[in-house]
């Protein structure tokens, strides 16, 4: 059974459009370093944005939660996991998509309606009981028995600290071989969630209140490894068809079996596995010691130290031979794994190399340290040393201290990890001085060239169109604009034409401080507007172009040179990407 083609196309024959998975690494999106959910890439529709696919879309999603990775190595967890969700923008509310759950569950998965339960939001001081939900759970044939009301800690969705939220309605699955139980006990562990419908008629502030959304959305979001171990019948998701073929080849490198050393194994087979989606993710992530790349860092890692537990020859190609079968498995759906292959088996391979070097010098080295231990503690000073000379990641020290029983000075060896950097930054900075500013003035005038372009777009295009993120080197600027179409030629030419005609011009780059409110009122542009403090800094140019912008800018257009678009395409859904250079004027 094929469960992404089955939602996918259940979900097209209720009249919604297929997008595309959104990169794991969030493109416009600083707050978070990975989609956690699939509706987090569509925030700005559930705001009013209109979606260029419009107003029902569906999708499968790649998503990754990272925050208990060292928890990973239990039958149901991953750090990365597919996402199925379906979305309706302004468009239907909780009636429609609690019977489309309904009918997909019952009549496409064939499962049967005893085994099902529903939690919904029990109402607080401020939002009612949901009702509409509840009645139409009863309508479709959930007993009452079966329905809890629940509050805001189960039945009320936000993704982060703030942005669109709203209550939800949880659909429950009765994971055992015993009797189903008349009345639903949410606590009651063989109960497993499987499917969240959330209504989206909020955004949270980031001062805590709370205000309503122009339109009512729906968010849903049903976890697949979770789905298939139901639909076939394993309470461990690692022995389902997800992992088995997987599991063997760990099995076959270890000469060891999966009911012997599951949780090494679990551990490999999903660190591996997520360690080739970032790697192959267009974002570039590659191991270092910060943000994605700390965490990827991390999994390889991890993933080595359980190879090597398992008596695996770490030396040998075997993480190479894990992340093919990886590839295989799932290129059809994600052609970037079979695009960017190269990057990710270098990527394996050279940190595992780098780490290879020091692993079993650490592993010598943590012996000796935790045999001559009078108390039980590894102090700051050895915590860091396995960091700095063995390349152990703290996380890993912990988890071998805990498997011994022995705690680890973590919170000293991160006041000690800031020093050092601290010590290190400076140092860079003396090295690099003088160096970096005439790179510094060729990105200051690339990012006035991003406002120019942003303003001829509006007019060539359309003044919908905005601004969805940008990168620049000293090389190039690229900028990322939400546009339905590839821009035809003449386009293209008017587009260039204009910016230089405003670059001829000499328009002089104004910076002013400001209130938001008052920025906003005025007409200003900006991306992500609850992620601006109160008083802004906008930076206007002539009278063509108004943005809330940190800077630095030129101060008057005509230090820009030739404006010049290299390249023109598709950056993902319903978004367009443009390469351009400035070229020194003849
Ligand atoms: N965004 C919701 C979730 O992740 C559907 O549970």
């Amino acid at each position: 059974m094929n469960l992404k083609k089955l939602y996918i196309d259940f979900f097209i024959s209720k009249g919604h459009k297929q997008i595309p998975s959104a990169p794991i690494v969030p493109e416009n999106d600083p707050s978070v370093l990975f989609n956690t959910a699939g509706m987090q890439p569509l925030i700005p529709y559930f705001m009013g944005e209109k979606h260029p696919y419009g107003t029902r879309l569906c999708d499968y999603q790649k998503c990754m939660r990272t925050t208990d990775l060292e928890e990973i190595g239990d039958k149901t967890h991953h750090t990365f996991f597919e996402m199925l969700g379906n979305w309706s923008l302004g468009d239907y509310f909780k009636e429609e998509t609690i019977s489309y759950s309904f009918e997909f569950l019952t009549k496409v998965l064939k499962i049967p309606v005893e085994k099902l339960a529903i939690t919904v939001f029990e109402g607080d001081k401020d939002i009612p009981r949901d009702e509409i939900s509840a009645s139409m759970w009863k309508k479709l044939g959930i007993s009452e028995k079966k329905i809890a009301y629940l509050g805001k800690e189960d039945n009320f969705w936000i993704a982060g600290e703030t942005g669109p939220c709203g209550e939800d309605t949880e659909i429950f699955y009765f994971r055992s071989n015993d009797p189903v139980p008349d009345y639903f006990d949410p606590s009651d562990e063989r109960w497993v969630e499987i499917w969240n419908n959330v209504f989206l008629e909020f955004y949270k502030n980031e001062d805590g209140t709370v205000s309503e959304l122009s339109q009512r959305n729906v968010d849903t979001g049903m976890g697949l490894e979770r789905v298939v171990a139901v639909l076939e019948g394993k309470d461990d998701n690692y022995e389902t068809s997800i992992w088995k073929d997987i599991i063997e080849l760990i099995e076959q490198l270890s000469n060891t079996s999966y009911k012997d050393q599951p949780t090494s194994m679990r551990i490999i087979a999903d660190h591996i596995r997520t360690a080739v989606f970032v790697s192959a993710d267009p974002a570039g992530i590659k191991p270092s010691n910060t943000d994605q790349g700390y965490i990827l860092r991390r999994l390889i890692r991890r993933a080595i130290r359980h190879a090597k537990k398992l008596g695996i020859d770490v030396n040998s190609n075997w993480e190479l031979q894990i992340a093919h079968l990886v590839i295989k498995q799932y290129k059809e759906y994600y052609p970037e794994l079979e695009d960017n292959q190269q990057v990710v088996l270098d990527v394996l391979e050279s940190e595992k190399k780098k780490f290879g070097r020091t692993l079993e010098k650490g592993l010598r080295e943590f012996e000796k340290i935790t045999k001559n231990l009078t108390n039980q503690k590894i102090d700051k000073d050895l915590a860091f040393k396995l960091y700095d000379t063995y390349g152990f990641p703290i996380e890993l020290t912990v988890e071998l201290a805990k498997e011994q029983n022995i705690e680890v000075d973590v919170e000293g060896y991160h006041e000690k990890f800031k020093a050092h950097q601290e010590l290190s930054r400076q140092g860079a900075k003396e090295k690099f001085k003088g160096g970096l500013a005439s790179t510094g003035e060729i990105e200051t005038k690339y990012h006035t060239a991003t406002h120019l372009l942003n303003a001829a777009l509006k007019i060539v295009v359309n003044q919908d169109t905005h601004q969805k993120g940008s990168n620049i080197t000293s090389e190039r600027m690229r900028f990322d604009f939400s546009c339905d179409h590839k821009l035809t030629e003449e386009e293209k030419k008017q587009v260039e034409n204009l910016v230089n005609e405003w670059i001829e011009k000499g328009l002089p780059v104004i910076k002013t401080e400001m209130d938001k409110q008052t920025a906003i009122a005025s007409g200003a542009e900006c991306m992500f507007i609850e992620r601006y403090p109160d008083i802004v800094t906008v930076y206007s140019i002539g009278d063509i172009s108004k943005e809330l912008c940190g800077g630095p800018h030129v101060s008057n257009t005509k230090e820009l040179g030739h404006f010049k678009i290299k390249k023109e395409e598709a950056s993902s859904a319903g978004v367009r990407r443009i390469k351009a250079i400035l070229e020194e004027t003849k």
